[in-house]
Formats: C-alpha cells, structure tokens, sequence
C-alpha cells in the first residue's frame, strides 16, 4: 500500500481489528516468528495458544524466550513446534524431550536467514503508539524484528502505550502492518541481578583491561553488571552492545559514559535489543542518545570491527585447557544459544586495539569446575580456540591470544577454583609430559 505519512490515521483506523480476528490469519503449517526477548507481543501470542485446537503444525520461530511458552507444553507439539535460535528455562525442557527444534546461527545473521533460507508466513510485533507521521516504533526489540517485518507475508502488531518509542532505524510505518491490535499491557522487565562477592571479583579483575575511552559490549546478568560497578574512575566509556541494561545508565548518569571516543555514533549509544526494568525503558524512550539499530548493523563484526577499542564481555559453561569456550550446551544439552557472542569476540579482534573477555565464576555452585580439562562430552563448542582472548574467573585473568596450548593450560589452571587444581594439573602433565607445579 502507498505509504501517506500525512493522512495515514484513516489506513490505520482500517487496519484495526480485534486480537481473534488478527491471530485467524494464522494457517496450519504456517511459519511464525515473534519478537523476542522483553519486547515480547504476550497478548498476541497467549491468543495464539488459545487457539491451539484450530491450527496443526505452526511452527514457532523466535530468539529469547519470556513468560510461560505455553506452546511448549507437553501436548501442544501437534499443534505448535518451537524452533528457538536461543532456549530459555521455558523452553529448553521441549528441546530436550524431542517436542522443539533448535537452530544454530549467529545472530548477526538471523535476518538474512529471513530473507533467503527461512521464509517467515506471520510476524507477531509489539510496537509503540504511531507518531504524528504513523511510525510506530519496535522499541526495545529492533534487532532480527525489523527484517522479519519486512519479510514476511502478514504483519500484525500490538500497539502498546507501555512499550518505549526508540530512536535509530526501530521506525516502521503504519503502511507496512497489516493487522493492528490495540492492547496496553506493562511489558516484560528483568530485575536488576543480585551480585555476590565471587562476581564482585570477577567484575573488579575485568574492570582492570578496560581503558578510558573504551568501548564496551557486556552480555546479561550479574558479571556485566559487576564490572560496571568498578567504572565509576573511568573516563569517556562508550556502548556498542548487543543488549545492555540498567548497568550502563547509571555509568551514564555519573558521567562515566559519554561515548565521545566512538568512531560510529559519536555520542550515542548503540544497541539491537534491551532488557531491563522501567526505569530502563523509561530512560530509552524518546532518547536520542540511545540509537537502537537492526542486529545484523550492530553485531555484524565488519561493523564492529571499526570501533577501535573495543571490549566484549561475555560467560560461558566450560572452558577446556586449549581455551575451547562452551558458552550454550552443558554436554549434549542445548541450553540457550550462541547469541552475539561470536559476533563481538570476532569483531573485537578485528578491531584497534580490541579485547575479548570471557567472564565466569570458576565453578558451579563450589561443586564442578568451569575449567576442564576437555568439554563434557557432546558439548558444542561456541567460541574457538582460535577467536578466545582473555578469561577472568574470581581467581585473576587468563590471556591466551598468542599464546602456546602448553601456556594457554597453565594459565587457566592458575585462574581454577584451588579445589580443582590438582586434577587440571595431572591432565596438563600427561598431556604435554610437564612437570607444572602451582
Ligand atoms: N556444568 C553443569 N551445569 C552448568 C555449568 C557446568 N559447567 N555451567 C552452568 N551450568 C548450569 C547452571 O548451574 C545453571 O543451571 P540452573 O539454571 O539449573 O540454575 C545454568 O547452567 C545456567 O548457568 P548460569 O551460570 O546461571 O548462567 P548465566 O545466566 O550466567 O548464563 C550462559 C551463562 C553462558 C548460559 C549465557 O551467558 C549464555 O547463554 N551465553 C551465550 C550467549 C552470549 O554470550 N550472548 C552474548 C551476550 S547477550
């Protein structure tokens, strides 16, 4: 349809219908991905679920799964079958029992899949109020949301008062929807993680490879948030990043991130998807210094590769003694995903002066240790031998770019839970017939 960016509330008042009628669209055998992660359509999706007796075989496509994933429960995989680029706890239990598929990419990649190998029937999107021109905003999730919108063959929207208007190229015109569904309801929030003293040290040992005039990438949770709390002495930090959360604003706040330094949107800040609490949305909405950009601008690793001084931060599962990091299967168990990972430790590399840092604890829970000799079995390996740098635990930092297997195995024991040691010390001399002491 012709795209009137004058007169467009008569279109849109033509386009709005109730959420049955819109969810109707929906075929057996149809292909249908959401947006994901807090950006979540939940009113869309639960009507979807609701409907679960008319529809055989859609299959759901999508990235961080929220709320309940109904459509994984036992019994709906004659009607739903999931295919996640990322599992969640909601999601991970139907892959594991056969019920849901898991598909490998990286995910800087996703929207090209959707316009070549992985066609899309129906997006569900959750988007904000329309301007005064009819753009409606994709808000917190711009990510793979916005190529699937331009991909697929039906789009319908939940226009949502509670879902934050983002700057960057998150706009798509009313033009572009096909069925709009009106329904406020308060969007999904993560709280803010609680830190304990082992991520208290991981995050102070990071904080010691970051420069001012840094630009960071930080992945979920309570590590990023960490080593967020020991910035507060630097100077002119930047963000390029996948994701970021409540972390980064208060650094903003303080001063602390000015994003001056940046080669690419001096100033502001860069993201594909956000997950935070309200004060984080609240923050994000109408902000012109928070650029929310397509995913694969933001982690497509040619892009990152031009902001010099780049730093990646990210966990993992396990790493083995060569520096094999499984950051998304325990064995042969799929747990979640490759995310951005891969994307940012590549163009971290690639970049000026650019730093990769793999932050965990060192065990789980004080009972098995993150530092193995070889990964459990089945186990995929996310980021290689060849793309790892630095790996920081709560006993120090390991840096293994350039660095032998023989040096990479002592390095890693010297940063494993002392209970483990031995053990990782008897593989290391078998292995390399060495006498290592620590
Ligand atoms: N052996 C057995 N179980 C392990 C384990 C190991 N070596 N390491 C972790 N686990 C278990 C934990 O006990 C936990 O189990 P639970 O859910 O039953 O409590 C689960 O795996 C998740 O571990 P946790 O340490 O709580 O995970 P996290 O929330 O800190 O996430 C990753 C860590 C690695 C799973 C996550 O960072 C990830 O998926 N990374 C890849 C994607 C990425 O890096 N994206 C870029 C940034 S957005």
């Amino acid at each position: 349809m012709r795209r009137d960016i004058l007169n467009w509330l008569e279109e849109y008042n033509s386009k709005l219908v109730d959420v049955h009628t819109a969810i109707e669209n929906i075929k057996s055998g149809n292909r249908v991905v959401f947006e994901h992660a807090c950006g979540e359509p939940k009113y869309l999706i639960d009507n979807l679920v609701e409907n679960y007796k008319n529809l055989e075989n859609v299959e759901i496509v999508h990235m961080v799964p929220m709320g309940s994933a109904k459509y994984c429960d036992e019994g709906m995989e004659k009607h739903f079958k999931h295919n996640g680029f990322f599992l969640g706890s909601n999601t991970k239990k139907a892959v594991h029992e056969g019920r849901a598929d898991f598909t490998p990419s990286f995910f800087f990649e996703i929207p090209k899949l959707f316009r070549t190998k992985m066609p899309i029937d129906v997006v569900l999107v959750q988007v904000s109020k329309p301007d005064d021109f009819g753009y409606v905003s994709l808000g917190i999730s711009v990510d793979y949301t916005k190529s699937a919108c331009e991909n697929a063959k039906i789009v319908i929207a939940q226009v949502n008062k509670y879902m934050p208007r983002t700057m960057g190229e998150s706009f798509i015109h009313i033009s572009d929807i096909d069925y709009i569904v009106e329904y406020d309801e308060p969007i999904y929030t993560l709280p803010r993680p609680n830190i304990g003293d082992v991520e208290m040290k991981i995050g102070k040992y990071c904080s010691t490879l970051i420069e001012d005039g840094d630009t960071l990438q930080l992945g979920i949770g309570a590590i990023p948030d960490a080593v967020l709390s020991f910035l507060d002495d630097k100077k002119d930090l930047g963000i390029h990043s996948e994701m970021f959360a409540d972390g980064v604003i208060d650094l903003v706040k303080k001063g602390v991130i000015t994003n001056k330094c940046k080669n690419l949107y001096k100033g502001k800040m860069v993201a594909t998807f956000l997950m935070g609490t309200r004060e984080l949305y609240d923050f994000v909405n109408d902000n012109p210094m928070v650029q929310m950009m397509p995913v694969d601008y933001v982690n497509n690793p040619c892009i990152i590769m031009q902001e010099d001084n780049l730093v990646s931060i990210n966990s993992c599962v396990q790493v083995d003694l060569m520096g094999q990091v499984a950051s998304e299967s325990i064995g042969k168990n799929q747990i979640s995903g490759v995310g951005g990972q891969v994307d940012f430790i590549r163009g971290a590399s690639m970049a000026k002066n650019g730093r990769s840092i793999i932050a965990m604890p060192s065990t789980v829970k004080g009972k098995t240790s993150k530092i193995v000799a070889c990964l459990d079995e089945g186990a995929a390996v996310t980021t290689s031998r060849n793309d790892v740098d630095y790996i920081v635990t709560e006993y120090g930092i390991a840096e293994l770019k350039g660095k032998t297997l023989r040096q990479r195995s002592e390095a890693l024991i010297r940063i494993a839970h002392p209970d483990f040691r031995d053990e990782l010390i008897k593989a290391h001399n078998m292995k390399f017939n060495d006498e290592l002491k620590i």
